[in-house]
C-alpha cells in the first residue's frame, strides 16, 4: 500500500445511501476504502433515519467504535446522511466521539472537513448549500465498475405523506438536468456498466427533462452498450401517461415497478396524506400492466398506523390478493419525531400491529413465491454480475430482477444471457444456458 489514509464507510438504508458513499469515497481520493473499521484512519457511517429502529443502530455502532478510538488516537469518526441531517448536533452530545457530521447536501464539502477535523477541531455541516454537489462530486473515472450502477438523478421529496421524515431529511424536490445524467450514464457505461437504476425518492416526479422521467430514459436508451434502465422509487399520482407507454415501447426498460402504495383503506391512505385512493392506485396498476403484460409490481407497506382498525386492515390485504405483488417490503409503522402523524393519538398496540403485519408478510410472501415459481420452464435474459457461492457458478440478474444463479464460465460476468430457468428456490432461480 502507498501509506495514504484509510477510510471504511458504512451504508444504512436505501440505495441513494449507497450511490452516496460510492460518492463520498470519490470526493476522498487521497483516501483508500478498507474493508473494516479496524484498518482505517477515518471511518464514515452513512445512516437511515426512516423509522426509529434504524436511526438507533447507529448510536450502538457508534459505541462499539469506542475501544478502536482509545487504541488510536488519530481515528476519526464521522457521521453521514440522514440522522446527521436530522439530529445535527445532537448527535455530537450523545455521542462525543463523533468528529464530523455531514448532510447529504454537504458531501462535497468533505475534503475541506476532513482537514479540519486532522487539525483537532469538530466539523459540522447540514446545510443545503445552492451549488450543485453532483456537479462538484463528479467520479474520477477510469476506475472499472461492476455492470450494474446506480445514478441519482432526483432527490427530495414535496408529498410530505404524514408518517415520513423524507421531505425533512432529503429536503425539497431537485431534479438533475438531463444532459448531466445522460453524460453521467455515459461515463458508467464507459467504465463498464450494462444496467443503471435511475434513483430519485420520488422518482417519476423527475423535471429534469421536458418529457418527464419517460423523456430522460428514451435518451438514456439511445446510449450504446447500456443494456437496462430502471427506476425507483415512485409515487403512484407522478406515474404519468408517457411513463407507462415507456413500459410498452421502450424495450430498455425493465419489467418491474415498484410502487408503494402503503395501505388498502382510503380511510387511512388520507390520514396518511397520500391523496391517492386504493380504486385510483388499482386502475393505475391495471394501465400499466396493459402496456406490459408481464411487469412484476413491488411495493411498499405500513402496518399498525394510527387509528389503523382491523378492517383497515383487511382492506390492505384484500388490495394485495387483488395486485398480487411480485415483490414488496412491509413495515410496522413507526412514529418519527416532527412528522404530523407522530401527533395522532389511537396508537395501535405492538401487538396487534406484530400480528398484521406477520399476516401481510406470510401473503406477500407467498405471492413472491408463486411469481418465481411462474419463471420454471422460461428462458429469461440474465445480467450476470459476480461469481456465485459454488465453484464455476454465476450470479445475476433477471429481467424481472429476480437473482438467478447458472454455471457459467468467468468471462461471462458483465454480459447479457439468455438462460433457462429449472427451478424456483426462495430466495432466487436456477437456470442452465438456454
Ligand atoms: N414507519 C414505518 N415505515 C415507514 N416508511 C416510511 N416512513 C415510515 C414510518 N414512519 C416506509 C414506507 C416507505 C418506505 C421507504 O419506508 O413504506 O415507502
Ligand atoms: Fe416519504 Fe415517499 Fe411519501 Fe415522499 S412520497 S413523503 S418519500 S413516503
Amino acid at each position: 500500500m502507498d501509506g495514504g489514509k484509510k477510510l471504511f464507510i458504512k451504508t444504512y438504508g436505501c440505495q441513494m445511501n449507497v450511490y452516496d458513499s460510492e460518492r463520498m469515497a470519490e470526493a476522498l481520493p487521497d483516501h483508500d476504502l478498507v474493508e473494516t473499521p479496524e484498518e482505517a484512519d477515518l471511518i464514515l457511517l452513512n445512516t437511515c433515519h426512516i423509522r426509529e429502529k434504524a436511526a438507533e443502530k447507529v448510536y450502538s455502532e457508534l459505541g462499539r467504535f469506542k475501544p478502536l478510538k482509545a487504541a488510536k488516537p488519530d481515528l476519526k469518526i464521522g457521521v453521514a446522511g440522514c440522522v446527521a441531517q436530522a439530529e445535527g448536533e445532537e448527535i455530537v452530545r450523545r455521542q462525543p466521539l463523533v468528529d464530523l457530521v455531514v448532510g447529504p447536501q454537504a458531501y462535497h464539502r468533505l475534503p475541506e472537513m476532513e482537514r479540519r477535523v486532522r487539525d483537532g477541531s469538530r466539523a459540522l455541516d447540514t446545510d443545503f448549500p445552492e451549488e450543485d454537489k453532483f456537479e462538484r462530486l463528479k467520479g474520477r473515472g477510469g476506475m472499472r465498475r461492476g455492470p450494474t450502477a446506480f445514478l441519482t438523478v432526483q432527490e427530495g421529496c414535496d408529498k410530505f405523506c404524514s408518517f415520513c421524515v423524507v421531505p425533512y431529511t432529503r429536503g425539497a424536490e431537485r431534479s438533475r438536468p438531463a444532459e448531466r445524467v445522460v453524460a453521467e450514464a455515459r461515463g458508467l457505461v464507459e467504465r463498464g456498466a450494462r444496467e443503471v437504476t435511475l434513483l430519485g425518492q420520488n422518482v417519476n416526479a423527475y423535471h429534469g427533462h421536458d418529457g418527464g422521467l419517460a423523456g430522460l430514459i428514451m435518451d438514456l436508451a439511445r446510449i450504446d452498450g447500456l443494456e437496462r434502465i430502471r427506476y425507483t422509487t415512485s409515487h403512484p399520482n407522478d406515474m404519468d401517461d408517457a411513463l407507462i407507454e415507456a413500459h410498452g415501447a421502450e424495450p430498455k426498460l425493465m419489467p418491474y415497478l415498484h410502487l408503494p402504495v402503503q395501505s388498502g383503506s382510503d380511510r387511512i391512505l388520507k390520514a396518511m396524506n397520500r391523496k391517492h385512493t386504493s380504486e385510483g392506485y388499482l386502475r393505475l396498476i391495471a394501465r400499466v400492466r396493459a402496456a406490459r403484460p408481464d411487469i412484476v409490481i413491488s411495493g411498499d407497506f405500513i402496518v399498525g398506523f394510527p387509528g389503523e382498525t382491523d378492517s383497515d386492515f383487511e382492506e390492505t390485504m384484500s388490495l394485495v390478493r387483488e395486485v398480487g405483488y411480485g415483490h414488496a417490503f412491509s413495515f410496522k409503522y413507526s412514529a418519527r419525531p416532527g412528522t404530523p402523524a407522530a401527533e395522532r393519538g389511537s396508537r395501535v398496540p405492538d401487538g396487534t400491529a406484530s400480528a398484521r403485519l406477520d399476516r401481510l408478510q406470510r401473503l406477500l410472501a407467498e405471492q413472491q413465491a408463486g411469481a418465481m415459481e411462474a419463471m420454471v420452464g422460461r428462458e429469461v435474459g440474465v445480467l450476470f454480475e459476480k461469481e456465485g457461492r459454488s465453484p464455476g457458478q454465476l450470479v445475476g440478474k433477471s429481467e424481472h430482477l429476480m437473482a438467478v444463479h447458472a454455471d457459467l464460465p468467468g468471462d461471462r460476468i458483465g454480459t447479457l444471457a439468455k438462460v433457462r430457468i429449472t427451478a424456483s428456490n426462495p430466495n432466487s432461480l436456477s437456470a442452465v444456458p438456454a
